[in-house]
C-alpha cells in the first residue's frame, strides 16, 4: 500500500530531537524555529515529558470515557489555574478541527440557532463545519458547502453588528491570532466589540486559540491582550506538544447534559499525562514569560533586517512580511543552514513558531542566516 499523497515533502527525515534542534538519519543538525507547525511547546522529547509520559504508559493507556479518569480532572484544575479559566468547564477531544466542530456544536445547542460569523483569511480546520468556517473554497468538498457561515472582513465591527441583527447566528469564530492567514492580529477594539456585541444579540463567542494559545502570544492565550472573556475557547496543538489532544474550555453559564458531546479517545491517560507534563513545564520553567521575551527581541531585529516589509505578532508567534515571495528564502535557510520556518497563505510572509523555550542563541542563529541570505540575493 503507498501512502495517500497530500503533502509536499521535505526531503529530509529527522529521527532524533531535543528542545529546538533535530538530527537526520545521517546525524546533520537542525535547528526547529517552526515547532511542528507550532505543536511543540516545551521543546522536542522533554525529560519531564518523556518521564510522565513513560510513566504512565506503564500503568494504563487507554480505557474510554465510561469509568472515572482523574487525571481529567487534574488537567482540567491545572489549565483552569494557569489559564485564568477556574470557573470554567473542560472537554476533551483530540484535534484542533475537532475543538472547533465541538464548539460550534455546543453554540449551536445552547442558542438553538444555525449561522455562524466567521473572518476573512481564517483557518478553522479540515472538516464538516470548520472547513466550512475557513476562508479558503479550495478545501471546501461539496459534501461541507452549507448556507450557515456568514463571512464578515476581519477587524470589521460595523458588519458584525448588522449580521447580529438577524437574531440568528450563533456563534463568532475567531482566531486568536490568524495563523494560516499570515499573522494577523485582531485589534483589541474589534474583539472587546466581538464580546459585547455576541452578548448584545444572543450569539456566543469562539476564540479560536489552537495556533495562538498555550503561552505563544506571551500571554496564556492571545485574546487575554485585549481583556475579554469569551465563552467558548478551543485549544490543540502546544497542548500535547506532539500527542494528539485538544480542548474546548466552556463557560460556566453553558449547562452540560448527558450525552450532548462524546468521544472515543479524547481525554485519555496518555493525552491528559502529556498535557499534565507540559503545563506543569511551563510553570516552572516560566516559558510564557520566555516567549513574551524572545518574541520581543526577535521582532526588533527582524524588523531591522534586510528585504522585509513589515514584522507582525506577539510571542512567539511571529509573521515577517517580505518585499517579495519568501519561499526561495524559506528553501535556502533550509538548505544552506538547516533551519525550519514556516511559510503562511500570504506568500511573502515567513511564519516563525518555535518552542516556548528558544534561546536568544538560536534567535540569533537565524536572524544572521537571515541577513546573510538576504544581502547575498540583493
Ligand atoms: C487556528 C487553527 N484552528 C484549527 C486548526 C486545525 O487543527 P488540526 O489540524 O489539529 O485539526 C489549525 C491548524 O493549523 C489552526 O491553526
Amino acid at each position: 500500500m503507498n501512502l495517500f499523497d497530500v503533502y509536499p515533502l521535505f526531503d529530509i527525515t529527522p529521527v532524533k530531537a531535543l528542545g529546538s534542534t533535530l538530527w537526520d538519519e545521517n546525524g546533520t543538525e537542525y535547528l526547529d524555529l517552526y515547532g511542528g507547525h507550532a505543536v511543540i511547546s516545551i521543546g522536542h522529547s522533554h525529560p519531564h515529558y518523556v518521564q510522565r509520559l513513560t510513566d504512565q504508559l506503564n500503568n494504563i493507556g487507554f480505557y474510554s470515557n465510561s469509568v472515572k479518569i482523574p487525571q481529567q480532572q487534574e488537567l482540567a484544575e491545572k489549565l483552569g489555574k494557569l489559564s485564568g479559566y477556574e470557573d470554567y468547564q473542560l472537554f476533551l477531544i483530540n484535534s484542533g478541527a475537532e475543538a472547533n466542530e465541538n464548539a460550534l456544536k455546543l453554540a449551536s445547542f445552547h442558542t438553538g440557532r444555525k449561522k455562524v460569523i466567521s473572518f476573512s483569511k481564517s483557518f478553522h480546520g479540515r472538516t464538516s463545519a470548520v472547513v466550512a468556517a475557513t476562508d479558503d473554497r479550495s478545501l471546501v468538498a461539496p459534501v461541507n458547502e452549507t448556507e450557515n457561515i456568514i463571512f464578515l472582513p476581519f477587524n470589521d465591527s460595523a458588519a458584525v453588528e448588522e449580521a447580529l441583527a438577524t437574531n440568528e447566528v450563533a456563534a463568532i469564530i475567531v482566531e486568536g491570532i490568524q495563523g494560516v492567514g499570515g499573522v494577523n492580529i485582531p485589534a483589541v477594539k474589534f474583539l472587546q466589540n466581538l464580546e459585547k456585541l455576541a452578548k448584545k444579540h444572543g450569539a456566543l463567542l469562539i476564540l479560536d486559540e489552537i495556533q495562538s494559545g498555550y503561552g505563544r502570544s506571551g500571554k496564556f492565550f492571545a485574546h487575554q491582550h485585549a481583556g475579554i472573556r469569551p465563552d467558548l475557547i478551543t485549544i490543540a496543538k502546544g497542548m500535547g506538544n506532539g500527542f494528539p489532544v485538544a480542548g474546548v474550555l466552556i463557560s460556566p453559564e453553558i449547562p452540560a447534559r448527558h450525552g450532548m458531546l462524546g468521544t472515543t479517545f479524547g481525554g485519555n491517560y496518555l493525552a491528559c499525562a502529556a498535557a499534565l507534563a507540559v503545563l506543569e513545564v511551563m510553570e516552572q520553567e516560566n516559558l510564557v514569560e520566555n516567549a513574551s521575551n524572545m518574541g520581543a527581541y526577535l521582532m526588533e531585529k527582524a524588523k531591522a533586517l534586510p528585504g522585509v516589509r513589515e514584522v507582525r505578532g506577539q510571542g512567539l508567534m511571529v509573521g515577517i512580511e517580505m518585499e517579495t515571495p519568501c519561499a526561495p528564502l524559506r528553501k535556502a535557510l533550509l538548505d544552506e543552514y538547516r533551519i525550519f520556518t514556516g511559510s503562511a497563505s500570504n506568500k511573502n510572509t515567513i511564519r516563525v513558531l518555535p518552542a516556548l523555550n528558544v534561546t536568544k542563541a538560536e534567535i540569533d542563529r537565524f536572524l544572521e542566516a537571515f541577513a546573510a541570505l538576504v544581502s547575498q540575493s540583493a
